[in-house]
């Protein structure tokens, strides 16, 4: 074990004990619910029930009394939970609709079934329905069901899940009227390397560069290719759903949604205001998820990130960037500003934790800039760019006593610089760096564990001189809950 780390600040841990993927994602009345895996009884995966927390920002999160809870006979596994506004499962009542809960039933013999619960009192309270589950395919894989309101061109709708078969690659389609019983549609996939699992699926709608004329379609997919190599990590397709069948896009297979090792079932919150996409994802990787040093908590959740459509090279490619709730907080101290100097060799940062660090960095002749996150001698990370071959490099040691033999990362893009510039915003916690690039196209999500210390940062100019400008904008919030 490293020296104990200290909590996350902007990033959702619980109290104590295990969480991993983010489940049943809504929006509703001005709060954003997050229900989550989690463990209410210790600090490994185990007796998974859904846990609860509530934010009005993104940014601050209340964790509430475990909604849904394991039996000795059923797991409560990933899923999604969606407002049922016409009272089509008949829950709710004329005016006050019920939340349901559409999760996966993990039971003892071994089936995974898809199952209801419902809650009457804007999500505090869960009833399960007594007649789950409700969609049963026989078969021991069938799991993160998540659920949407599709609605066809002639107006009429009707709910549709995307869930997985995990061990077959396949994401599979059916539809409702009611939540309650489910026809077949189709299946996608499989369409990749047949090691490992697929899990956590996501299917939305966004405009292309904002033009809701020309709609495109998204599928989620989240890869385990079997705790080996650089781990799990969250993908997605992008295509056309005509409400029955998904058609991706041809020419272009799965991409990574985060390029780093730390973002794994991420999935969208439904009903965000405005037609928003904002994803959440599990700030951890299956490799090493269970050994990671932190105490009594185990896991967090990334940083919200607001999702957007672009064209790009053959098919149109996903952008993230931060939610304006996050990016417009008032707590965030005021920006700090670096103005441009000249730079060759390396020069201190104020390394404020948690932070957000936006740097520009312009070549004048270097052959690698960068910025580097220290504790003493020892590397947390290193973020560095060569203009020569454009390659973004991010490397994360494994820190002094090791987490995971695969827990060392060094990850490379190619990264155009824009008006010879290359614009980096670095999003700064206790356990964790978050890196946007190229407006959004590229980001990368790593834990850190730098350790009691938390340490300094310098910013760097190789074999030449760079001209670097940064904005460093400290969170006010220093108290971990
Ligand atoms: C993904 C996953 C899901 C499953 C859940 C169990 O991390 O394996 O497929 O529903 O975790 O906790």
């Amino acid at each position: 074990m490293t020296a104990a780390t200290g909590r996350p600040a902007l990033h959702f841990t619980t109290r104590q004990n295990w969480i991993n993927d983010p489940n049943g994602l809504l929006w509703l009345d001005g709060t954003w619910h997050l229900f989550y895996q989690h463990n209410p009884f210790g600090a490994a995966w185990g007796n998974m029930s859904w846990g609860h927390a509530t934010s009005t920002d993104l940014l601050h999160w209340t964790e509430h009394p475990v909604a849904i809870a394991c039996t000795p006979e059923e797991s409560i596994f990933s899923g999604s939970a969606v407002l049922d506004r016409a009272n089509s499962s008949g829950f709710g009542e004329p005016g006050r609709p019920a939340i349901v809960a559409v999760y996966t039933s993990a039971l003892a013999s071994g089936r995974q079934a898809q199952s209801l619960a419902y809650s009457t009192d804007g999500g505090y309270h869960w009833t399960k329905y007594e007649q789950n589950p409700v969609l049963d395919r026989g078969s021991t894989a069938f799991r993160d069901p998540k659920v949407f309101w599709y609605t066809a061109d002639d107006g009429t709708g009707y709910w549709v899940m995307v869930a997985v078969e995990a061990d077959d690659h396949r994401v599979v389609l059916y539809r409702s009227d009611t939540l309650r019983e489910w026809h077949y549609l189709s299946d996608v996939g499989p369409l990749d390397s047949p090691d490992g699992l697929w899990e956590c699926p996501d299917l939305f709608r966004l405009p292309i560069d904002g033009d809701p004329a020309n709609p495109g379609w998204v599928l989620i997919v989240s890869r385990d290719p079997g705790r080996t190599g650089t781990g799990s990590y969250t993908a997605y397709l992008t295509g056309d759903f005509d409400g029955e069948r998904f058609t991706p896009h041809p020419g272009v297979g799965l991409r990574r949604v985060d390029h780093g090792r730390d973002f794994y079932a991420g999935v969208t919150f439904d009903g965000a205001p405005g037609g928003r996409r904002v994803m959440l994802a599990w700030l951890s990787n299956w490799n090493y998820a269970e050994v990671t040093p932190t105490d009594p908590w185990r896991g967090a959740m990334s940083i919200p990130r607001e999702l957007a459509l672009v064209t790009g090279d053959g098919a149109p490619e996903l952008t993230q960037r931060l939610p304006a709730e996050i990016e417009g907080s008032d707590s965030w101290a005021s920006p700090v500003t670096v103005a441009p100097f000249l730079l060759e060799g390396r020069r201190p940062l104020a390394l404020e934790l948690p932070s957000i660090v936006d740097l520009e960095l312009e070549p004048r002749g270097a052959t690698a800039i960068g910025w580097e996150w220290t504790v003493g001698d020892t590397l947390v990370a290193r973020v560095e760019y060569e203009p020569a071959s454009s390659q973004l490099t991010l490397s994360r040691p494994d820190p002094s006593p090791g987490v995971h033999p695969t827990f060392a990362s060094v990850e490379r893009l190619t990264v155009p610089l824009t008006g010879g510039r290359l614009r980096l915003r670095l999003l700064l916690d206790h356990t964790s760096i978050e890196l946007f690039a190229d407006a959004g196209r590229v980001t990368w999500t790593d834990v850190v564990f730098p350790g009691a210390e938390s340490g300094g940062a310098v910013v760097f100019a190789r074999g030449g001189q760079a001209l670097v400008a940064a904005t460093v904008r400290r969170g006010e919030r220093g108290d971990p809950i």
